[in-house]
């Protein structure tokens, strides 16, 4: 019989990511039956609430997905039985002492393990972690600590977080989560590459013209204005999601699975990359729009963000990895928000064939006619390859035709969030997926110098219209290394 239990502390109980993301990912873990038998959740905040009030507004997040519609109201039912409110400042130790007693009227003498979300604003992850080790750490099992970014706006301020957060933890209780790696598509990237022969061997300069990292959401800030304003797109996503999908896809072999193999050989390419020069940058901010006698806002429409703010909204980056496989291959990024589309995909553009028998029988454009590989981590989870076929006929035609795995076609069963995968992990301590502190340090090193130069030449973004593709000046940047955006076109099926 298992003698230990797991108190799952959701600080910042009340905020968005704890509703959307975190309590319906610990229902879909309890509904899988992958949370120990013994669990308690609490939701920590500073808002009077009892514990009803939490189960109702927790009730309220909670759906069954597809494949887990059996007995789901009773199984809600159950797991709201098991969560908990304690109402307390996030610094204070008197606050978290109240609740580590109540914690332990839960744990009732057995090994108590001990995890805390901080789903917190930046400027209160220190205090909360320092009343959390102090006051409601366990006495006899582990204490775990996850923690969101921002992880500090540059190099150091980063490095000042991780010095106050090992001042009452140390390394192995941090889990820093980056929810992309927690994505099935992202995860399934080495699979993909090392345990298919036909795709490491091309996993290089050789083959490879360049590969493309892009994120687009077709809605704005809204209502994120005041948080999103202080970072920008190049700090919300490229500096951790873009490049932590370009660490996992450009890294050698590791040694094993381990999670210390993986994440030293993530540290070495990100510690291979050149620093991001203000050439290989360019920025933009979404504008007013009106479509269809809809007005879609600017974003600095949003109360939230000051009158003439220059954060970027839109940014598309070129990075060079300077070592044996990827010398002078360009890997670009772009992200942005507000754009036509959601999307986010990896895009691995091939070589041309050399001396093609084919060529005249494709067309005017040898570019086109290139393999594509195209790894679509959402929306429609997919991998398809580009390939050039004969139309069929009794002429001589080619056409770019595309092998094809889509996900809900092959798969009946409905992919888990992101989060539950990564709650999962830090539960069974699996830190795989989590950043260490030096791979922060590495990502941080590339972006700081040109955030800071963006910021002091006072760069001003080009202005696109709200739902458009974006900025003209991301397809300036790809021309520069002789690149084409694959995700313009059509990606026929
Ligand atoms: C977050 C960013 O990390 O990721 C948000 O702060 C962004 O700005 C979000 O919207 C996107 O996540 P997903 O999983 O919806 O693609």
């Amino acid at each position: 019989k298992d003698k230990s239990t797991v108190s799952i502390t959701v600080v910042g109980a009340s905020g968005d990511l704890a509703k959307k993301k975190i309590f319906p990912a610990l229902f879909a873990l309890f509904y899988e039956g992958c949370l120990p038998e013994h669990f308690t959740i609490y939701g920590y905040a500073r808002s009077k609430m009892s514990d009803a009030e939490l189960r109702t507004m927790v009730s309220k997040t909670l759906t069954c997905r597809i494949d887990q519609r059996e007995n789901c109201g009773e199984k809600m039912d159950h797991f709201l039985e098991r969560c908990f409110y304690h109402p307390g400042q996030y610094d204070s130790e008197e606050n978290f002492l109240e609740l580590d007693r109540k914690l332990k009227e839960h744990e009732a003498g057995r090994v108590a393990n001990r995890l805390f979300y901080l789903s917190i604003p930046p400027n209160i992850f220190v205090d909360a972690v320092k009343c959390a080790s102090s006051s409601a750490s366990s006495a006899n099992g582990w204490t775990r600590v996850i923690v969101e970014k921002p992880f500090g706006r540059d190099s150091e301020s980063s490095a000042a977080l991780t010095r106050s957060l090992k001042q009452y933890l140390d390394e192995d209780q941090i889990f820093r989560i980056d929810h992309y790696l927690g994505k099935e598509l992202v995860e399934n990237l080495s699979v993909l590459r090392f345990s298919n022969l036909i795709f490491e061997p091309l996993w290089s300069r050789q083959y490879i013209r360049n590969v493309q990292f892009i994120f687009a959401e077709d809605f704005g800030t809204e209502g994120r204005g005041g948080y999103f304003d202080n970072y920008g797109i190049i700090r919300d996503i490229m500096q951790n999601h873009l490049l932590q999908m370009l660490a996992i896809f450009a890294m050698e072999t590791p040694v094993s699975l381990d999670a210390e193999d993986i994440r030293n050989e993530k540290v070495k390419v990100l510690r291979s990359m050149r620093p991001l020069r203000l050439d290989d940058v360019v920025v933009g901010q979404y504008k007013s729009h009106t479509r269809g006698g809809v007005k879609y806002p600017a974003y600095t429409d949003d109360k939230t963000v000051p009158a003439g703010s220059l954060t970027p909204t839109f940014a598309a980056a070129a990075l060079f990895i300077d070592n044996a496989r990827w010398d002078g291959v360009p890997f670009l990024m772009k992200a942005g928000k507000a754009l036509h589309d959601r999307r986010a995909e990896i895009r691995v553009q091939f070589r041309h064939v050399p001396g093609n028998l084919y060529n005249k029988n494709i067309g005017t454009d040898l570019d086109l006619a290139t393999n594509e590989l195209v790894i679509r981590v959402q929306p429609d989870e997919a991998i398809y390859l580009k390939i050039n076929n004969k139309v069929p006929g009794l002429g001589m035609r080619l056409d770019r035709s595309n092998l094809n795995l889509l996900y809900a076609a092959r798969y009946s069963k409905e992919i888990p969030d992101a989060y539950e995968r990564l709650l999962l992990d830090a539960i069974e301590g699996e830190r795989r997926l989590f950043i260490r502190s030096d791979e922060l340090n590495a990502a941080w090193s590339l972006f700081s110098p040109v955030l800071k130069e963006l910021e002091e030449k006072k760069i001003v973004p080009e202005y696109y219209p709200y739902g458009s593709r974006g900025p003209v000046c991301s397809h300036y940047l790809a021309a520069k290394y002789k690149v084409r955006w694959g995700d313009i076109g059509s990606d026929q099926q």
